[in-house]
């Protein structure tokens, strides 16, 4: 806009310029110098015009879709009607075909101490063609709505492909700044991957499910137009045997559904999909994952599915970071990443991403796995086989963000810095992709950090590496 402007973003970019130069030159990480207010988030106001409700009598709303099927022609749609069961019926057509399709939903209500939930309709649509539009329209008459969406390309190797990052959202004011921030980048996020923990229902008294329904509202404006891939987290857990609700995820299962009978899961918490080139994993750190068990032995067989010729970047989604250095939170993620970090060595994961800890950072590639009880080799070691690891859990939730961090920086440690934000993994072709990270302070097409991937399957010769990690 303003030159004034213009040279604010030079100067980031200079600074951001320096920080890479320091990466190059120094061993330790850079920990953000970047300082931003540390007042507590308020949750935005039941009245707030995000949370409105379309007009009409039982209008759908809180329309939300995610991708229905493994390899990312199939969709499932998903609303609430407030007052009665309503039509249950997807009318759907592609934007160069001549007649709707119809597809019928399923319905289901739970109630939840003394709030009972909508009508929440769920619709599979799993015959789609790849890489079209298409236009969905639910509820009827005067009061049906409109939106569309487009499908991803058909899995291969260099399909290009952008994914949004956004964990730990919530509803205050701070996160909507982080959804706006996301849709004004100018890198267009084609889907979100979201690392857990959506709504903050739970800090309310009672676990207020009414606050899912506000979230719901909150952002459909994406979510209704472009898949979210949902990663559970611990404020979808809603266990509260005080007032008799002892059923876990009882909210989050009965609103939010996951394609996961199409990779063989049995629970909706944890199961993969393929979408364009990428193949993602998500894995759920409050489900039994220890040996024998049901996660366990699916995601065993689940590496050995993967094929890095159809979809050669591979990605892990878990809520509970194996790699950070805040303190809060700090080695939560401990028991899952002795479980798991050798499979993620050995099956070459390119990235892995995860939410919780209310703040950003990026590992280099690191593994710590050669530890066996008394050979004492228990320190992280440059890995080229291993994942970085990225959290990204800085939506902006009533929680605040985690200032707090370990001190030195430990030698893991790329880039740290707790601001609210979001990320972008741009996936240019086989052997490279780009990620960045977007502070909502700044410019949407500023970048506070980035990074090119190198993938660990296809990488180029070590010799011809230059700027990737
Ligand atoms: C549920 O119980 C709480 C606490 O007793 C009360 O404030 C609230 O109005 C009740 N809600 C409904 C829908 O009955
Ligand atoms: C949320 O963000 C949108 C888009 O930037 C804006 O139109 C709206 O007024 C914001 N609402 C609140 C409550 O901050
Ligand atoms: C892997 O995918 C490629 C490309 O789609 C295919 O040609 C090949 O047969 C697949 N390999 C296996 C083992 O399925
Ligand atoms: C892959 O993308 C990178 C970054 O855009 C580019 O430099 C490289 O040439 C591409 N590789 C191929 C084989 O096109």
């Amino acid at each position: 806009m303003s030159s004034r402007s213009d040279l604010t973003i030079m100067r980031v970019c200079f600074i951001i310029f320096l920080l890479g130069v320091l990466v190059e030159l120094c061993d330790g990480g850079i920990t953000s110098e970047y300082v931003r207010g540390s007042d507590l988030p308020d949750d935005m106001p039941l009245d707030s015009d995000v949370f409105k409700v379309s007009p009409g009598p039982n209008t759908p709303q809180q329309v939300h879709i995610t991708q229905g099927n493994h390899e990312g022609n199939g969709v499932i749609i998903s609303w609430v009607t407030p007052s009665a069961p309503g039509s249950n019926t997807v009318r759907y057509w592609s934007e160069n075909g001549k007649s709707k399709k119809l597809a019928e939903a399923t319905m289901n209500t739970y109630r939840f101490f003394n709030y009972t939930s909508g009508y929440i309709h769920h619709c599979l649509i799993d015959d789609l063609e790849f890489d079209m539009k298409y236009y969905y329209e639910i509820g009827s008459g005067k009061w049906q709505r409109r939106f569309w969406f487009f499908t991803p390309p058909k899995p291969g190797p260099d399909v290009p492909y952008t994914f949004g990052l956004i964990g730990d959202l919530g509803q205050t004011y701070d996160s909507n700044r982080t959804l706006s921030h996301y849709e004004m980048n100018p890198g267009k996020g084609q889907a979100v991957l979201f690392l857990g923990d959506l709504s903050y229902a739970d800090r309310y008294p009672l676990h207020d499910n009414n606050r899912w329904d506000t979230w719901g509202r909150f952002v459909e404006r994406s979510v209704a137009y472009q898949p979210w891939i949902w990663t559970a987290g611990n404020h979808e857990i809603d266990f509260v045997p005080d007032i008799g609700e002892t059923e876990p995820f009882k909210p989050f299962t009965n609103r939010y559904h996951t394609p996961y009978k199409a990779s063989g899961s049995i629970s909706p918490l944890w199961y993969s999909i393929k979408r364009a080139s990428a193949y993602i994993i998500v894995m759920s750190c409050y489900s039994s994952y220890g040996v024998y068990t049901p996660q366990y032995k699916w995601l065993q067989k689940e590496f050995q599915r993967v094929n890095r010729t159809e979809t050669p970047w591979l990605m892990v989604l878990v809520h509970c970071p194996f790699y950070h250095s805040y303190v809060h939170h700090y080695m939560e993620g401990e028991t899952m990443r002795v479980m798991y970090e050798q499979w993620f060595v050995k099956s070459k994961v390119d990235v892995v991403f995860a939410g919780h800890v209310h703040a950003y950072e990026r590992s280099k590639r690191v593994s710590n796995i050669a530890y066996n009880l008394v050979n004492g080799l228990c320190e992280p070691i440059s890995d080229e086989s291993a994942p970085v690891y990225i959290t990204i859990g800085d939506g902006g939730n009533s929680e605040g963000l985690l200032t707090d961090m370990m001190q030195p920086q430990p030698s893991f440690s790329a880039f740290r810095e707790p601001s609210f934000g979001h990320g972008l993994l741009d996936i240019k072709n086989r052997t490279h992709a780009y990620f960045s990270w977007n502070r909502n302070q700044d410019g949407s097409s500023v970048e506070a950090d980035s990074v090119w991937l190198l993938n660990r399957f296809w990488r180029a010769p070590k010799k011809t590496m230059v700027v990737a990690s």
